[in-house]
């Protein structure tokens, strides 16, 4: 099985470097021109090895047989499949190149992005025995090395390389799929304190409420940046710069404080009847902090924010207290 999994290394390090290749020949000068599109300079996609995947669905198949691997093994890799009548075809074709390295900068996989409009916009590789989605993060190879004492967590492989170039080597982000504890736990060894910069639509707004609870549970802390009026962290740096997004780590909010403000939204505060269901929600939810001047201090964080007296959602919060037992 060791065995395996180095061949599995070895051909998605060789299937990198084509695609890295193809991207600075002839053959991938549209991708070349959608990447400088994108403001990403020629050293941005060298560090992160992007490539071209070429426009012949069988491209990458061929260049690897004549390298003499099986298909046995190109199969597993996920980069191809084999189909018994028409032969062998690629998973990735026409397609911008992302490699995902893990933590130790070995290629595990791809992402790859169609150019321009289509669907679907991100294929990624499926797992394999070298690549799990749940325990790898992008860009986690540089972040770990990072001076800086935070994690950047954002959604996409743009997000990560325009932090990445504006200087921002702390941003990772999960591939393809939601964040996991599998992801905090990895995060763990790196920080204490991670701060979301997903994008600001409602799938963002959902990714960063399930991504805190299981942040907190392995024991981070969770910040969130506001990235509005911007859509994500990419187009919010190509249109203000760096500064700015320093400004936004600057003021990022409280996890608990975004998670009252999101649960704001369920209720009417001009209503006095809304207004009391939405104070006994947050008592319930202050009462999930264990020690008793967390809580004080968010009471108070609360009551300041929301015009409630400090006293009354104080005891709002032992009645609640005692109910639940
Ligand atoms: P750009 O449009 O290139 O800036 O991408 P984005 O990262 O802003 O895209 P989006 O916010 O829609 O998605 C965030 C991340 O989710 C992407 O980086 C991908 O990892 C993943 N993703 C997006 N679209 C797809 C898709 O169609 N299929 C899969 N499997 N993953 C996707
Ligand atoms: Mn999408
Ligand atoms: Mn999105
Ligand atoms: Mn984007
Ligand atoms: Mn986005």
């Amino acid at each position: 099985a060791a065995d395996r999994r180095s061949r599995l290394l070895e051909i998605n390090k060789v299937a990198a470097k084509y695609f890295y290749m193809l991207l600075r020949s002839p053959q991938g000068s549209h991708a070349l021109q959608y990447f400088e599109e994108r403001k990403l300079s020629k050293e941005t996609m060298q560090h992160f090895g992007l490539g071209y995947s070429n426009k012949y669905s069988d491209d990458l198949y061929q260049y690897l047989k004549k390298q003499g691997y099986e298909d046995e093994l190109l199969k597993d890799s996920g980069l191809v499949t084999i189909d018994e009548r028409r032969g062998g075809h690629d998973k990735f074709w026409n397609r911008a190149m992302f490699p995902i390295m893990d933590a130790n900068n070995r290629v595990i996989g791809f992402g790859g992005r169609v150019m321009g409009e289509g669907e679907p916009k991100y294929l990624n590789s499926p797992e394999t025995m070298i690549f799990d989605k749940s325990r790898n993060l992008y860009g986690l190879n540089f972040a770990r090395s990072s001076r800086r004492p935070h994690i950047l967590l954002c959604e996409g492989y743009m997000d990560v390389i325009a932090l990445h170039q504006a200087g921002f080597d702390n941003a990772v982000a999960s591939l393809g799929t939601s964040f996991t504890s599998g992801h905090a736990n990895l995060l763990k060894r790196y920080t204490k304190e991670v701060y979301l910069t997903f994008d600001s639509d409602g799938a963002g707004v959902k990714a960063a409420l399930r991504a805190i609870p299981i942040l907190k549970e392995a024991g981070l802390t969770a910040k969130v940046i506001n990235m509005r009026p911007y859509k994500d962290p990419d187009e919010f740096i190509k249109a203000l710069g760096a500064e700015e997004y320093q400004k936004r780590i600057d003021e990022a909010e409280n996890s608990f404080m975004f998670e009252v403000r999101m649960l704001e939204r369920d209720y009417d505060l001009a209503d006095p009847e809304s207004k009391t269901k939405f104070f006994y929600a947050v008592a319930r939810k202050i009462l999930n902090f264990e020690e008793e001047l967390e809580r004080e201090n968010y009471i108070e964080a609360v009551a300041a924010k929301y015009q409630i007296g400090f006293e009354q959602l104080r005891s709002v919060v032992r009645s609640e207290g005692t109910r639940g037992g």
